[in-house]
């Protein structure tokens, strides 16, 4: 049609002889639909337009031009966002906010063709619709994220959401947790309508209920209308009110995160008032949460930005063709080998799984067996698809049948002489050219590759226990390892659905390293006589998703031993004092003095029972380890355990054992559950209050208190000095 303002940059307008207007949000600049300020321009215009011809408008669609239908706010200019643009971002969320409310109360029916993934601010568009009816598309996801970047979604999807399923239903299943939903359950839930086979169905779809339904508008819109489930006034909501903080705080365990906190007011408060005030109250907790959140800055740039640069291969060498792995030689059947083939074969790689004895390697396959069954009975993967992830697996004890491998993953003991011996076996039978990968948690690659001929082809693949559920894979690359080999191992990692990230060869890699400082923290306080109820406490409170004494229990009391011991002989070695962290003290007393070397052996800092599970902390800590009766302020306890890995993060970059801020974040929150909100270890420093500054202030302060592995690194305090961030 012929409008004031059209055309309009990234909506095209549309209107046929029947006076359906289609309004198809299509931004020429990107491949996706974001909420950039262009686009609040253009749907400001073009509601203005509807407006002014409202007379001949007999309904609208709204659709998009992209594969996808919308993907949300534009982060770049939500991050950038202080203080003092609070006044800013508050008249420019308003203004959106104004556009869809005049759209849904137009008076005429308003149909979202929803073609596909609908996230965020694009969701939220849809539910400003009176009708959602989606194009038929397995891939597509619908959902309102916000939550996992620190935001909240400030486009009206707070209200649409609690107004249309419910507070407690939008709260658990859209809002809180950010889940992004298949079409099946979307539908389910209430957040469409209907779905169609594709786009010309869906279209007509849209023009019948615009045909049958003249009158349209939002329930809430309506004169009788009430809240699902009740308003907060109502007495049933009221009964079930108290539950939705104190589960929300379970969920937590007791760290605080902005986001799902000022969702919950958002949903309660605007519960209880007209809509048009839920709106404002909606606004004000999305403005407060962009412009004086710190986690929100850091969970958009650890979830968003530094994820984005390693899904574009970040880490992956230049100039290299993209690889595809086909058939894989799984070294050792046992728990990793088992999980590593189970990961394989799902993303469509022929498996060989070989083992000693074809029946361990019989005993790893059973391990996938008991996984497809589960998903089968939970409806996750059909019984055909089951299967055929099954059939792709062999399991065998001869090393003949790896011929015409590409790819080989060892799995087998932790042991350099066993390694070399079975590379050594394997490396002639499988492809000339295959790459060789070792899931060593420990040895170093340089070493291990010194067993192979084709040393430039090896390279660690450091996967992390449960393999199916662990998202990350630390690949290590040796001395002699070359770009090719490295681009390869990037390739094979994004293959079968892991996040990458890229360490060279040191002692303990990354992850290991870091965690390592942290565990050692929480004894070091234990051996200061901290009651181990108060540290459990702290790690819960600095947001661990795993206390740190119960963690250390999982990974074994022995091994830090034995890392140590490694320590301690390298420095021998060298020349050099060796200084014995604190933690190590308890640790042995741990393992000789009381046969508790963790969760595997059936006792550690916890009691077990005969089933394994665990029962309490071991009363004897308090008898022979700690006093208890210690007291170190809580913030001091929160921030030793986070400090202490910032700090030995900052020593890898040092050290060039780490290169890219986006792999040290990412790995750290993914690898070894260093909390979300801090957006990643080394984001956490930038992020501390003060910056670099306030960081190293902080490291001195502790250094007094608890002693010399809190003294800052050179390169941070020169840093702090010329008063510039860690981040480069
Ligand atoms: P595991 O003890 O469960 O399995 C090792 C398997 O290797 C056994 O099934 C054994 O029969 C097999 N094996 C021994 N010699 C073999 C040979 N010559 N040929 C074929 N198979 C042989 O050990 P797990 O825990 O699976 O560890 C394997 C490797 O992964 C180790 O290097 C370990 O350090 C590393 N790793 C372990 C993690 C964990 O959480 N358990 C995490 C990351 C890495």
């Amino acid at each position: 049609m012929t409008t004031k303002h059209d055309p309009l940059e990234t909506i095209r307008v549309d209107r046929d002889a029947d006076g359906v207007v289609t309004l198809t949000l299509d931004d020429p600049t990107q491949g996706v639909n974001t909420m950039r300020a262009q686009f609040t321009d253009d749907l400001v215009a073009a509601v203005a337009d509807l407006r002014a011809e409202r007379d001949q408008v007999t309904g609208v669609i709204v659709t998009s031009g992209k594969d996808t239908f919308f993907a949300g706010g534009d982060l770049n200019e939500l991050i950038a966002a202080g203080p003092d643009d609070a006044d800013r971002v508050a008249a420019d969320t308003a203004r959106l906010g104004s556009a869809l409310r005049e759209l849904e109360t137009f008076g005429v029916p308003v149909v979202a063709v929803v073609n596909g993934t609908a996230l965020g601010g694009g969701l939220e568009i849809a539910l400003a619709c009176h009708r959602r009816i989606a194009v038929a598309n397995p891939k597509a996801v619908f959902g309102l994220p916000e939550v996992t970047l620190g935001l909240l979604p400030g486009g009206g999807g707070v209200v649409r959401t609690v107004r249309m399923l419910g507070i407690a239903n939008a709260l658990i299943n859209v809002l809180i947790q950010g889940q992004r939903h298949k079409l099946d359950k979307a539908l389910e839930l209430g957040l469409l309508d209907e779905v169609a086979d594709d786009r010309d169905a869906a279209m007509a779809a849209a023009r019948a209920f615009i045909a049958a339904t003249p009158e349209s508008a939002q329930p809430w819109d309506h004169a009788k209308y009430k809240i699902p489930g009740g308003a907060t006034q109502h007495p049933m909501f009221a009964q079930n009110a108290p539950a939705v903080p104190a589960n929300l705080k379970k969920q937590l365990k007791g760290a605080h995160y902005d986001a799902p906190h000022h969702i919950m007011c958002a949903a309660v408060e605007g519960a209880a008032v007209p809509v048009a005030r839920a709106f404002e109250i909606e606004t004000r907790y999305f403005v407060d949460l962009v412009c004086n959140s710190a986690q929100a800055t850091n969970m958009t740039q650890a979830f968003f930005f530094d994820l984005q640069t390693i899904n574009k291969g970040g880490s992956r060498p230049d100039g290299f063709e993209r690889s595809t792995a086909t058939r894989v030689a799984v070294l050792g059947a046992g728990l990793m080998g088992a999980g590593i083939a189970y990961q394989c074969a799902k993303s469509g790689i022929e498996v060989m799984l070989k083992d000693v004895t074809l029946e361990g390697a019989q005993k790893g396959k059973a391990y996938s067996q008991t996984l497809v069954a589960k998903g089968v009975e939970r409806g996750k993967v059909s019984a055909e698809k089951g299967q055929a992830l099954l059939d792709r697996i062999t399991p065998t004890a001869e090393v003949a049948d790896l011929a015409g491998c590409d790819l080989v993953i060892e799995a087998v003991f932790e042991s350099t002489d066993l390694k070399h011996r079975v590379f050594a076996e394997t490396e002639p039978v499988v492809a000339p050219d295959a790459l060789l990968c070792s899931n060593t948690s420990t040895l170093p690659i340089t070493t291990l590759a010194t067993g192979v001929e084709r040393q430039q082809d090896f390279i660690g693949l450091h996967f992390f226990s449960p393999v199916d559920k662990m998202p990350l894979v630390e690949i290590i690359r040796g001395e002699q390892t070359s770009d090719a080999a490295l681009a390869r191992a990037v390739d094979l990692v994004q293959q079968i659905n892991k996040t990458p990230i890229v360490v060279n060869d040191s002692r303990g890699f990354f992850t290991s390293r870091v965690i390592g400082t942290f565990l050692n923290e929480a004894v070091a306080m234990l051996s200061e006589g901290v009651h181990p109820v108060t540290i459990e406490r702290a790690g819960e409170r600095a947001g661990y998703p795993a206390p740190p004494l119960q963690l250390m229990d999982e990974l074994t009391l022995t091994l830090p031993r034995k890392i140590e011991a490694e320590y301690r002989a390298a420095a021998e070695q060298a020349g050099e004092d060796f200084q014995r962290h604190p933690a190590y003290l308890i640790l042995d007393r741990m393992v000789e003095e009381f046969d508790r070397p963790g969760r595997s052996g059936g006792a550690g800092f916890y009691d077990y029972a005969e089933d394994g599970s665990r029962q309490r902390l071991w009363p004897g800590l308090l008898e022979h380890i700690s006093s208890g009766e210690t007291e170190v302020p809580m913030d001091d306890l929160v921030e030793r355990m986070l400090i202490i890995e910032a700090i030995e993060t900052v020593r890898c970059f040092d050290e060039g054992v780490i290169e890219s801020m986006a792999d040290a974040n990412i790995g750290s929150i993914f690898g070894i559950g260093f909390p979300a909100w801090t957006g990643g270890v080394a984001q956490y420093v930038d992020q501390y209050p003060g910056g670099t500054t306030g960081f190293v202030a902080r490291c001195k302060e502790l250094t007094d208190r608890y002693g010399d592995r809190f003294v800052p690194p050179a390169s941070l305090l020169a840093k702090a000095e010329a008063g510039e961030a860690f981040r480069a």
